[in-house]
């Protein structure tokens, strides 16, 4: 693709004038939760964004993740059962149609990123799935993810962020706890680890960090989405876009990588199970905005953004309803909003991935590199040269 558009280029000079002229950049001065003109606001160099409707891989580094591959005796995951993290485990599962945003699903089922615990354990371990971001430099962020967790209980489904296991901020769902109360309503454990949760051996339960947060619906019955942001001063936990909780103790202080996990080892006091049966949770996106602790990241970012201007800051949209793919308008819930896929360019010299989706150019920079939109045009201005001395 590049060198067909070096070769048209070379080709049809007058082309680049064209070109440059159409090219528009937005956001170069960062991400904003809040709007500029609100008393507080902060802002987030930098995104990473998985659109997993639409995206189909066998390599998951390929769009940023790192699936985990390791094994725990039972001893050391302190449960009956041993647990096993493998790489296949973890699957890409997009929609038939790259349009849509509802709909059938390449291999049938809720079409999203699916995360597998295996419903054999004869062998004493419970197969599961874990993913880290490829990226380890998130410092302050808002971190977000539509999911729909599993419906055979006996599991825990996460969605956290981990420098070690005092700095570390969790959002986890056992399945268990579904249907517990009247109602069949749910419930999330949120979690900032510290020195005293270490100390108790990796509890927090005794810690003001530790909330078991009520849910008015059921979080394996349909997609919603889970946030968190964090910053020098707190926690704030959010679910489909409402405040739940906030934490202000053992705020975390270092950079670190995001994570998302589901497993079991049969403690009947946290996951429970394990199940019989081959069970996912299913992601539809995964969405980050945060600051970053590289130096080249943060150049980027300063080069791009040479004179601070406010209007440069583009206001990360709140997901206020379940991004849901049932019912009759599915179609439009399911759609949410994404910087990257976004028309101009939303996401200057950021990151962006592969996917199967059509109206997303298939450009993918590696973390480090400059983005193609600002790479383009002194690469052609250099072809363009050239091409008039010959
Ligand atoms: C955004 O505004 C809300 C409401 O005023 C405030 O509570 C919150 O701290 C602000 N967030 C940031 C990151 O400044
Ligand atoms: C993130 O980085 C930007 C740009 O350097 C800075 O203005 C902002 O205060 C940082 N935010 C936090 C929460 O540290
Ligand atoms: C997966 O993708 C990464 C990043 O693009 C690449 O370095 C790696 O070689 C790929 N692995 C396989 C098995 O293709
Ligand atoms: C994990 O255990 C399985 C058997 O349950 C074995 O096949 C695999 O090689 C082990 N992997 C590692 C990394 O020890
Ligand atoms: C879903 O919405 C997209 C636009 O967001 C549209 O292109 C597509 O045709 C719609 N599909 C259905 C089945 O309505
Ligand atoms: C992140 O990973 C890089 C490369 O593996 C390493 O050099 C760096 O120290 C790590 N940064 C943090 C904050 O852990
Ligand atoms: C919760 O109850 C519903 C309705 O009976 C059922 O379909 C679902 O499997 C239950 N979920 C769990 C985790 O037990
Ligand atoms: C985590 O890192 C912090 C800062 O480097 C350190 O003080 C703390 O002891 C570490 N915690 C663990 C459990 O290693
Ligand atoms: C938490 O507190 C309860 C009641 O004081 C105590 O029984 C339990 O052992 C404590 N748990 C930990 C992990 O320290």
């Amino acid at each position: 693709m590049f060198i067909l558009l070096r070769d048209a280029v070379a080709a049809m000079p007058w082309l680049i004038l064209a070109m440059s002229h159409t090219t528009t950049a937005y956001c170069e001065c960062g991400y904003s939760v809040n709007k500029t003109s609100d008393s507080n606001y902060a802002i987030y160099t930098d995104l990473m964004e998985n659109d997993f409707l639409h995206t189909a891989t066998d390599n998951m580094t390929e769009v940023g993740w790192a699936p985990q591959e390791y094994n725990m005796t039972a001893e050391q995951a302190r449960g009956p059962y041993g647990k096993e993290f493998h790489v296949e485990n973890i699957d890409t599962n997009p929609l038939k149609n790259n349009w849509d945003w509802a709909g059938g699903s390449t291999e049938g089922g809720e079409a999203g990123l699916r995360l597998w615990v295996r419903g054999d354990h004869s062998h004493g371990y419970v197969s599961g799935a874990e993913m880290a971001t490829v990226r380890n430099d998130s410092f302050y962020g808002s971190f977000r993810v539509g999911m729909k967790l599993a419906s055979t209980t006996g599991t825990c489904g996460a969605f956290f962020w981990f420098y070690n296991n005092s700095q570390e901020i969790d959002m986890e769902f056992l399945n268990r706890q579904f249907n517990e109360s009247a109602g069949g309503m749910g419930a999330v454990n949120l979690v900032l680890q510290s020195p005293q949760s270490v100390k108790d051996g990796f509890d927090a339960a005794n810690t003001s960090d530790f909330k078991l947060q009520a849910l008015n619906f059921n979080p394996d019955d349909k997609f919603h989405e889970y946030r968190f942001d964090w910053s020098p001063e707190r926690v704030a936990f959010y679910v489909d876009g409402k405040l739940v909780q906030e934490m202000t103790e053992n705020v975390p202080t270092s950079a670190g990588k995001l994570f998302m996990n589901h497993w079991s080892n049969g403690d009947p006091l946290w996951s429970a199970g394990p199940p019989d049966t081959d069970t996912s949770i299913v992601v539809s996106y995964i969405k980050a905005y945060f600051n970053s602790s590289d130096t080249t990241r943060q150049k980027a970012y300063t080069s791009r953004c040479a004179k601070y201007d406010a209007s440069k800051v583009c206001q990360i949209p709140d997901q206020t309803v379940p991004p849901d793919p049932s019912g009759a308008d599915g179609n439009a819930t399911a759609k949410t909003y994404f910087f990257t896929l976004d028309g101009g360019d939303h996401a200057p010299g950021q990151t962006t991935y592969k996917t199967t989706n059509s109206v997303k150019s298939s450009a993918m920079s590696l973390f480090g590199s400059v983005g193609a939109s600002i790479a383009y045009l002194p690469l052609m201005i250099a072809l363009l040269s050239s091409a008039l001395m010959l």
